[in-house]
């Protein structure tokens, strides 16, 4: 049975014990890197650079609502925007690996670049086990190339600390409950390290990110109070992806010629593996209704994803 208690006291005594000059760590906001982040500042305090890439490929307003919610927790954090660079960099790719590796190469120039400052010997990093077992570490296929594995310490020259490389998601959130993370903080949905860009099929655009974080803020928020009035469940992972490939409609009474937004919401305990979830048609419907009349410029049509995973993976690229 995992104990989270033990589980902090040991990783904090072990970086106290080894950690013995400045480090770093990338913060997503996510679960895995948050909770990596307070674990390393309890165990070696104002020695610790936390640092927030903004690649433009966040949900809206993330960067604002990172800094917040570290601040809560008494941690600074520098927030880097190179969204420019990267909607650069992407500019004209498609192919899904291709742009995660792009993404990865570029994220750890970025990042390289904010940390140079520190003479940072030590880089801590939120890897969980899923992220190693699925990025083809022996243990499976290839599946898909998850960015935040490697690249980083071997190119910086600097030791690597992954405090919750053993451990699962749901390991992961009583760690960050014990540590006294707000609740929305520890239980927040995963968010992939390419973010929004493995969420636009075919090409990422500035201009289609500024669509689908608009179609994700509208299904988080419906799903979300759906859940809390106890409409439904509150999946493990909910958000949008966009089919930039056309389809016809209508807008009043003209012809309409638009993009699809697909919604994905799935139960799962580790990613793994992944049951759709049964979203209530009238949760459904409100999404639909908002999306089409919020975003009626770029897109007439809504769908549902009911595939479970396997054979689908839970991101559509
Ligand atoms: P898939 O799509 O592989 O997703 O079924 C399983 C879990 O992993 C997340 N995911 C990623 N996380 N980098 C990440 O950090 C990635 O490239 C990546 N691809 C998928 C996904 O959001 C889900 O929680």
């Amino acid at each position: 049975m995992f104990n989270p208690e033990k589980f902090i006291e040991e990783q904090i005594e072990f970086m106290k014990n080894n950690v013995n000059g400045n480090a770093v760590i990338a913060t997503s906001g996510g679960v895995d890197s948050t909770v990596a982040a307070v674990l390393a500042h309890r165990a070696i305090g104002h020695k610790l650079h936390c640092i927030f890439v903004d690649t433009g490929y966040m949900r809206k307003n993330e960067a604002n609502n990172v800094k917040e919610m570290f601040k809560i927790l008494g941690i600074d954090v520098e927030v880097v925007d190179a969204s420019q660079r990267f909607y650069d960099a992407l500019k004209g790719v498609t192919d899904p690996e291709k742009k995660r590796k792009i993404i990865g190469e570029l994220f750890i120039r970025v990042f390289e670049e904010a940390a140079k400052k520190d003479n940072a010997e030590y880089l801590i990093q939120g890897t969980i086990a899923p992220d190693w077992i699925e990025s083809g570490s022996g243990l499976r296929d290839n599946i898909k190339s998850h960015h935040n594995v490697g690249g980083l310490p071997e190119k910086m020259g600097l030791k690597l600390i992954e405090p919750l490389r053993d451990l699962y998601k749901d390991e992961v959130r009583k760690v960050g409950k014990a540590l006294g993370i707000p609740e929305h903080v520890y239980n927040r949905q995963p968010f992939p390290g390419p973010g929004l860009a493995i969420r636009i099929i075919g090409e990422a655009t500035p201009e289609r990110v500024k669509i689908l974080q608009e179609a994700i803020a509208i299904v988080e928020e419906e799903i979300e109070n759906a859940a809390k009035n106890k409409e439904m469940e509150l999946p493990w992972q909910y958000f949008a992806v966009l089919l930039p490939m056309k389809t016809v409609g209508v807008l009043g009474d003209k012809r309409a010629y638009g993009y699809t937004i697909g919604i994905r919401a799935v139960q799962s305990i580790d990613g793994m593996t992944a049951k759709y979830s049964e979203i209530p048609h009238s949760v459904l419907q409100r999404m639909s209704e908002r999306i089409t009349r919020e975003l009626k410029d770029y897109i007439n049509r809504v769908v549902y994803d009911i595939t479970s995973k396997p054979p689908g993976t839970i991101e559509w690229e």
